[in-house]
């Protein structure tokens, strides 16, 4: 089977958060279960497509509003990616280093899918199946659907994944001229709120919708930023599939980010090796219990509230905090004026380090997780993998992935996005971090979870399947 996967970001070439992981993971984990996987993506202007070797091999001109783009379209040779990988190249409009929050996002946005669309419809590769990732590609079932250039390209099934419903890419309407000619009776596809809602129209129009979990389906089925009504309405084409994790790119054995490499059974030495370098690096002192946090500060992943449970949790236990993460600039700003009161104890590194998530997850005893909201969440999956115990608010993919082990299971669970919730599940970890042996055994426990793609690889196939045979 052909599939196509259409995104904003991928791994290693664009990486925001962890709409990259999946679409640079999940094709590897399709291509060995005997597919042919493409992700097509931007050339984003940055170090990665700066050292890459490119091919071209499409040129042709869209028009977006009143613009006329010329676009080429480059083969990313790379044998280290583990799939094929097309980048649309629109010089002055998606050549950029940020991804994201540029004045023309509307226009970057619909002229990347236009281009998509275009270099298909020249008949350069028909796909069996078009996978769509979040509200950035979701204009594309519609267009394919009812815009009259694409009309014999129609019948190949889309399916649209939400990998985050807080963000819709809302186009105010005098931008209809944005999009390319289509069957105008159709426009309500297009709507929701009298705005064009580029992620309701991927719900819309999609063949199948799929969330990146189970129960953050549900979850959108109740409350989904104004969509949960239709989200009901469509359920019967909707889904959840649980996001898994490159196991290859994310292994503590191999992992070439690391301080040490380590594996179940050198953990101890190897995770030890990790913390001191943290600890070292950052002006920590050595031999307490480590907390890390590694993610956007925003109010989703419950950030706004870090602040007020470092203080607490440092002014009445004997604990160490790192946070390494970048967003609100009132958090950024809070978290940078804690220093000053832990120097020993505490430490943000406020910016995006990949290297230095790494060695977190490897380093820390502890990783937190008190989001308000989390479609899947990743930083769970990867913490299990390198030995470090999450504590999670149970919400989304967190409740669906970490079991507390009062249940039986091996991670650290609230209900509440709570200061004090976070603070008495940190007491609770320091009482399973004191008893050495317990605290040794689960971190073994826990590393030998299986979180890779395999499984949810094989759904997502299945799912094509019925598509396709339909
Ligand atoms: P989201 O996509 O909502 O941000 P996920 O848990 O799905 O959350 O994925 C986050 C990904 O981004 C993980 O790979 C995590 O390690 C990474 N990440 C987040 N913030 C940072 C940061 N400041 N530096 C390095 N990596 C980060
Ligand atoms: C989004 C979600 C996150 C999820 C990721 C990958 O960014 O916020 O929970 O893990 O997408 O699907």
């Amino acid at each position: 089977m052909n599939i196509l996967h259409i995104s904003i970001e991928c791994y290693p070439i664009a990486k925001v958060g962890g709409l990259a992981d999946v679409v640079g993971a999940l094709p590897k984990y399709q291509k060995d279960l005997g597919n042919d996987v493409l992700v097509i993506t931007p050339f984003h202007d940055n170090q990665f497509t700066k050292d890459a070797t490119l091919q071209e091999v499409y040129s042709g001109t869209i028009v977006v509003g009143n613009d006329e783009h010329r676009y080429t379209i480059h083969n990313l040779v790379s044998p280290d990616l583990g799939f094929t990988v097309n980048l649309v190249h629109i010089p002055g409009l998606l050549d950029r280093e940020q991804v994201y929050g540029h004045k023309d996002e509307i226009e970057r946005f619909v002229a990347f899918q236009i281009a998509v669309l275009d270099w298909i419809k020249d008949k350069q590769y028909i796909p069996d199946v078009i996978h769509c990732h979040d509200h950035h590609t979701g204009l594309i079932p519609f267009m394919i659907s009812h815009a009259n250039a694409y009309y014999y390209i129609r019948d190949i099934p889309t399916v649209f994944t939400i990998h985050n419903a807080q963000y819709q890419g809302q186009i105010p309407y005098d931008r209809l001229n944005y999009l390319p000619d289509f069957d105008h009776s159709k426009i309500g596809l297009l709507d929701w709120d009298n705005q064009i809602n580029p992620l309701a129209t991927g719900i819309k129009n999609s063949w199948r919708v799929t969330t990146v979990s189970p129960t953050y389906m549900k979850e959108l089925q109740q409350r989904a930023n104004g969509l949960e009504g239709l989200l009901r309405d469509e359920k019967k084409k909707c889904i959840g599939i649980l996001n898994g994790i490159d196991t290859v790119t994310w292994d503590p054995e191999t992992d070439p980010m690391l301080i040490k490499n380590y594996g179940v059974g050198s953990v101890i030495s190897g995770r030890k090796a990790n913390k001191k370098w943290i600890c070292e690096s950052f002006g920590l002192s050595l031999d307490k219990p480590l907390f890390g946090f590694i993610g956007r500060l925003v109010s989703e992943k419950g950030a706004d509230l870090l602040p007020d449970i470092i203080e607490e949790s440092l002014n009445t236990t004997d604990v160490n905090i790192f946070i390494l993460g970048s967003g609100s600039p009132e958090t950024e700003n809070r978290l940078r004026a804690l220093k000053e009161k832990f120097p020993d104890r505490y430490h943000a590194h406020i910016g995006y380090d990949e290297k230095l998530s790494h060695i977190v997850y490897a380093g820390a005893d502890f990783l937190l997780m008190p989001s308000r909201v989390e479609p899947c969440g990743l930083n769970q999956m990867y913490a299990l993998r390198y030995g470090s115990v999450p504590i999670v608010r149970r919400t989304g993919g967190l409740k669906d992935t970490i079991i507390d082990i009062g249940e039986g299971g091996f991670g650290i669970c609230h209900d509440q996005v709570l200061v004090w919730d976070v603070c008495y599940s940190i007491k609770r970890a320091i009482g399973f971090y004191e008893d050495e042996k317990m605290y040794k055994k689960l971190q073994r426990q826990i590393m030998k979870i299986d979180h890779s793609w395999n499984r949810s690889a094989q759904e997502y196939t299945n799912l094509y399947i019925t598509l396709i045979n339909n």
